[in-house]
């Protein structure tokens, strides 16, 4: 079977981790090209993943029009998308994109609109939904041994001035949209649609930071069909060097506290005595998301986390922004 000949547009941080899950890769998957707005890091990557056999390119319309690809890695920042995922999803290409997939909601379900037209296999970066703990609650709430799930809570505790265009609203969205939008998937995933939505945002730590205009302390509450309830509370102003994300899910059978995706305690908390077990996993989940994703090109599977989703938790975070701003609870129809 041939290699999916597959480029990275974006080559910033993060598209490292992603680089190097490619080269592991090997089998599946040719480095074949490397876009970036600044052509050096294009040709660091090249150098670095592909002992400089990989083409580099500076614009994607470039990249698009003159490489045959089989697959896309989309990893720029949120304001940097604009025709990227409409331009491959017509030639064919299958996409694997970072979260959040736009900044507004229109561009995100013109995403899933082109992607879904074009048949085209996609993954949206919520590496979460496969750590080994959030699969197993998963995999007991899919079977109905969970029983509902009653109640969720979320936190997301950081320190850090990160990128400039992370702290500038018109740039990331704010670290809800950003990163904390990590959470909101993962209630969504193991709580299914909400129904409602209120938050409270506030930067009460960095107003004396030049060009710092988002919030660093938030809480949000989420209403969910099946009248279960989620509480997500999120800072940058806890521990420096630290990113802190745990979680804690109470269903009709189940109590589970998460270290994090890939490590929980389970109390089955319907049996007399109540028994317990706890699920402690090294698992590579962000390269178990990109297989996933090869898996399903090659088979005509379904990906655990096509655009759809990438959408509509974009428009859950988005939702939580506007009842801030509103001070008002927001209703999803
Ligand atoms: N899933 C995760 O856990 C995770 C972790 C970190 C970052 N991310 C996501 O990855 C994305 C990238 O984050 P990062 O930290 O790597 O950012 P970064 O700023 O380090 O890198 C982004 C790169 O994109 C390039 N770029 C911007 N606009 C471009 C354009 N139009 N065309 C070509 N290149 C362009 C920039 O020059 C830069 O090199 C973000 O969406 C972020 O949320 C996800």
């Amino acid at each position: 079977m041939s290699r999916l000949r597959t480029a990275i547009l974006g080559c910033g941080q993060f598209a490292h981790q992603h680089a190097k899950i490619l080269t592991s890769l090997q089998e599946e998957v040719e480095l074949t090209a490397f876009c970036d707005q600044n052509i050096n890091l294009a040709s660091e990557f090249s150098s670095l993943y592909s002992n400089a056999n990989a083409s580099i390119y500076s614009d994607h319309t470039s990249l698009l029009t003159h490489e045959k690809l089989d697959l896309l890695i989309i990893c720029l920042p949120p304001f940097g998308h604009s025709n990227e995922v409409e331009m491959a999803a017509e030639r064919g290409i299958h996409i694997l994109i970072e979260k959040p997939i736009a900044l507004r909601s229109k561009d995100a379900w013109k995403m899933v609109e082109a992607t879904e037209r074009a048949g085209v296999k996609t993954q949206v970066g919520f590496k979460f939904r496969f750590g080994e703990a959030v699969e197993t609650l998963k995999d007991k709430i899919n079977s109905g041994a969970a029983g509902p799930v009653a109640l969720m809570s979320a936190r997301y505790f950081c320190n850090a001035l990160h990128a400039p265009w992370w702290r500038d609203k018109s740039k990331s969205g704010g670290q809800l949209v950003e990163q904390v939008i990590h959470m909101f998937d993962l209630l969504r995933y193991l709580g299914g649609d909400p129904t409602s939505i209120f938050s409270t945002q506030r930067n009460l730590f960095h107003k004396e930071v030049e060009g710092y205009t988002i919030e660093d302390v938030s809480a949000t509450i989420i209403s969910f069909q099946n009248g279960g309830i989620g509480v997500v509370y999120a800072t940058n102003n806890a521990i420096p060097g630290k990113w802190i994300n745990d979680y804690r899910v109470v269903s009709k059978n189940i109590t589970a506290e998460f270290k994090n995706a890939n490590h929980a305690d389970f109390y089955f908390s319907d049996q007399d005595p109540v028994k317990s077990i706890t699920v402690n996993s090294e698992r590579d989940f962000t390269k178990l998301q990109t297989q996933d994703l090869i898996k399903a090109i090659r088979n005509g599977s379904a990906t655990r986390t096509p655009m759809i989703e990438g959408a509509k938790s974009l428009d859950l975070v988005l939702a939580a922004v506007t009842s801030s701003e509103k001070n008002q609870q927001v209703f999803f129809t």
